[in-house]
């Protein structure tokens, strides 16, 4: 059976954008694949968090992971900084990856600009190389993420390719997953954009434990046009075309049949029937989580996801830390 791995960072708390870009697809997939999805705890350090808030964060999004329906017999579910094996293997990269290539990576670019060099930790800088560690321990086939994610898998499919010419085959060559429709959900305040926690006006975010309420109020009140007509524009009409992507994707109807379904109806009653759809998905997404989140089922279920990963985690790092010519591996 073919692997698949993934991730996502608890710096904050996961929204509609991570449902769309990404878990939908874990869940998807976890049939056809072997799956290992983490929480990607050490790639949260790089910003600094409050440790409280953080170990808040984590366990809320296994929860989360759960509760969208990743299932334990299908998916190996671990939180990254207990299988010590990432950062040993990602240390062994970053001695062969270049400051260049880090230098290229527009999210590093972003994150970083307008700051001084002293508020940019090494770890943003480095990230993408733990990020790759992550990907190449495992042997991973595919890689499901949303397309602000793929340059760093192009990045990782190279250091493997310059790693295995240097030192013989050792990484599987890991393909990126990036859907067609929903890979970069915007901001419902600012479509042009992306969805993100770190958005300084959470209007235009929905979290996945949003009131409900709330939520009908954020799709309610998107930034559209004065246009009035259902058509997919993104250059034109992102706002509008926002809206469809994730009516699309909820419902799993193309895009152009969002567009003849909704070709007689005006802004107000679109934005209603998408506010439908996503309470029904946050309800039900709720539900499940509040259960979820009772006694010692979390806790369970990431010792049994830990045991897997690190087993295969291990000898991988072994083969290669053995391969370089350190230590008496
Ligand atoms: P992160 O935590 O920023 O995002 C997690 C996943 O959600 C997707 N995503 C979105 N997709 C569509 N629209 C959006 N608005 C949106 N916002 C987020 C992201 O593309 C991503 O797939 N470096 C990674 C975490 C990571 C990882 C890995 C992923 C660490 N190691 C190994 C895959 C494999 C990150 O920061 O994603």
């Amino acid at each position: 059976m073919k692997r698949l791995l993934s991730g996502i960072k608890p710096n904050g708390e996961l929204h509609l954008g991570h449902y769309i870009g990404a878990i939908i697809h874990f869940i998807e997939m976890q049939k056809d694949y072997e799956s290992f999805v983490f929480v990607a705890d050490l790639h949260s350090l790089t910003v600094n968090p409050n440790p409280k808030e953080l170990r808040n964060n984590i366990k809320e999004m296994v929860g989360l992971y759960l509760a969208c329906g990743l299932d334990p017999q299908h998916t190996y579910l671990f939180n990254q900084s207990e299988n010590i094996y990432h950062p040993m293997l990602s240390w062994a990269l970053e001695c062969h990856s270049y400051m260049g290539e880090m230098n290229r990576m527009t999210q590093y670019k972003e994150k970083s600009r307008n700051k001084s060099n002293e508020s940019v930790t090494c770890g943003l800088f480095t990230y993408p190389i733990l990020m790759a560690a992550d990907i190449l321990i495992y042997d991973a086939d595919v890689v499901p993420v949303g397309e602000d994610q793929k340059q760093h898998v192009e990045l990782t499919r190279n250091i493997a390719e310059r790693f295995n010419n240097r030192y013989g085959q050792t990484f599987k060559i890991p393909e990126p997953i990036i859907a067609k429709t929903g890979a970069r959900i915007m901001d419902l305040q600012n479509p042009t954009k992306k969805m993100s926690k770190s958005a300084e006006n959470t209007k235009g975010v929905i979290f996945l434990l949003e009131d409900l309420e709330v939520a009908r109020k954020k799709i309610m009140s998107a930034i559209t046009d004065s246009d009035n007509k259902i058509k997919y524009d993104p250059e034109n009409k992102p706002g509008i075309a926002n809206l469809m992507t994730i009516y699309s994707c909820l419902t799993n109807i193309t895009i152009t049949e969002v567009e003849d379904m909704f070709q007689n109806d005006n802004y107000g009653t679109f934005k209603t029937k998408v506010a439908d759809e996503v309470i029904k998905l946050l309800q039900q997404i709720q539900e499940k989580y509040n259960e979820i989140i009772k006694g010692d089922y979390i806790d369970k279920v990431l010792d049994q996801g830990l045991k897997k990963a690190e087993e295969i985690a291990k000898t991988k790092a072994l083969e290669v830390y053995q391969k370089l010519g350190v230590g008496r591996y």
